[in-house]
């Protein structure tokens, strides 16, 4: 059997949790494997909204089991608010969610040195989330991190040195903090977390798939803001792309099967960065209004701007994209004409390849295209979409080379249409 990847392509945000909801029926496991809480994984079905942040989306579609791979950072005291709410809700997640010894601690310290280190960067700092995401695979790759399976042999000493090392950088920063404030809930979830089943995950899910296990592996944030691919350093910590899918579960390359790419009709970002398609007028103040692009986890209104072309066929090519998912083209059904860029225009030149860097004054290069300008929230068949929107994928499979095989007309689990290709 094979993992089967689902990432996002573009600068996050795209809506995997609907999709990894939509689609684990058809899988055995569902396991993240890079990112942390950073992420917000938003999920509707029967009337009721959820956003995960730690857990994978795949907890509510029976007993599948979901793991937390070695690749994800991991932070305590928000994994036991977030399995507290889910327990209220009636989500008991011990049978079902296993976390893998080797994924790294998210420390209360990770998160002061966050915010010192954007509050010292001033004008160009990231726009971090502030989860400690950065200082915690600072750590990993410095070799000085704490790991899941160390909590259950001396975590208190190990976390009182650590600790210690942090203090003092932040110091040297200079940044007023409250250490209590931070410290709360971190025992209760070292606690929380020490009542889930700790694995070896690389050996699990590799006994998954030779014993014909299907998998499904849920990836975070977005192509565009990959360590290395993303458009640096306006990006996240760690390798959002299906490579990365590898590192973080210990599964071969030779194991991944499909790989779904997830983009929105039209682009969003959160943070700081470039957006060559950015819009600063009334068409931007509509999409963000229609389409609800406020931050999961954050609550920030997130910028918006016209699907970027250039940006998708990179993102498609560094991932090996097999199959397209189209998010939110219900949010589009209000503009008459729809613009798509296919190129940028960077001085005299016009470059159709992701350059190395999105210069200021890059101005994109758009093709227009007839809007839909009627409401798809009803829609349930392919059949039954307007000829504009046929147009408007028919487009993006030309020049993507890849088809769209899901469309999403709303954010509810049914509002998902399936196109057999
Ligand atoms: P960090 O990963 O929290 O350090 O944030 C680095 C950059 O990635 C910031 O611009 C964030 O807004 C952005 N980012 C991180 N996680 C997400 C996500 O899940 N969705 C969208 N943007 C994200």
């Amino acid at each position: 059997m094979k993992v089967d990847v689902l990432l996002g392509l573009q600068w996050g945000d795209e809506g995997k949790g609907k999709v990894v909801d939509v689609l684990t029926p058809k899988y055995d496991v569902v396991t993240r494997f890079q990112g942390g809480p950073n992420a917000g994984h938003t999920l509707e079905f029967e009337g009721k909204k959820f956003v995960l942040h730690n857990i994978p989306s795949g907890i509510f579609q029976g007993n599948k089991v979901n793991i937390i791979g070695n690749g994800v950072v991991l932070d305590p005291i928000i994994f036991k608010q977030e399995t507290d709410e889910l327990k209220k809700q009636g989500i008991d997640l011990t049978e079902k969610l296993f976390i893998s010894k080797k994924a790294h601690l998210i420390l209360p310290t990770h998160r002061i040195l966050d915010a010192a280190s954007e509050a010292a960067k001033g004008k160009t700092k990231i726009g971090s989330t502030l989860k400690g995401i950065g200082p915690t695979y600072m750590d990993k790759t410095g070799r000085n991190g704490i790991r899941v399976g160390d909590i259950l042999n001396d975590f208190d000493k190990k976390y009182a040195a650590l600790r210690e090392k942090h203090l003092q950088l932040i110091e040297m920063y200079g940044f007023e903090y409250n250490l209590e404030e931070y410290e709360e809930g971190l025992k209760e979830g070292i606690e929380t977390l020490k009542q889930f089943t700790l694995i070896d995950s690389e050996l699990e899910l590799n006994r998954y798939l030779k014993n014909g296990q299907s998998i499904l592996a849920e990836g975070a944030q977005g192509t565009l803001l990959d360590i290395d691919f993303g458009s640096y350093p306006f990006v996240t910590s760690s390798n959002t792309v299906c490579a990365g899918a590898c590192i973080g579960m210990g599964v071969p390359p030779r194991s991944i099967g499909e790989v779904y790419g997830i983009f929105k009709a039209y682009c969003t970002r959160v943070g700081a960065g470039p957006f060559p398609t950015e819009l600063f007028d009334e068409d931007g103040e509509r999409m963000r209004k229609n389409g609800n692009e406020f931050g999961s986890t954050t609550g920030r209104p997130r910028r918006c701007g016209w699907l970027d072309l250039v940006a998708l066929k990179y993102s498609v090519m560094i991932n090996g994209v097999s199959r397209l998912i189209m998010m939110k083209s219900d949010v589009l059904s209000c503009f008459d004409t729809i613009k798509i860029a296919t190129a940028y225009k960077i001085g005299n030149d016009v470059v159709e390849e992701f350059p190395f860097e999105l210069p200021e004054g890059l101005e994109p290069v758009y093709k227009e295209m007839p809007g839909w300008n009627c409401d798809l929230t009803a829609i349930k068949s392919e059949d039954d979409f307007p000829a504009e929107l046929k147009n408007y994928i028919r487009f993006i499979e030309e020049e993507t080379g890849v088809p769209i095989t899901i469309v999403s007309v709303g954010p509810d689990r049914e509002q998902t249409i399936q196109i057999e290709k």
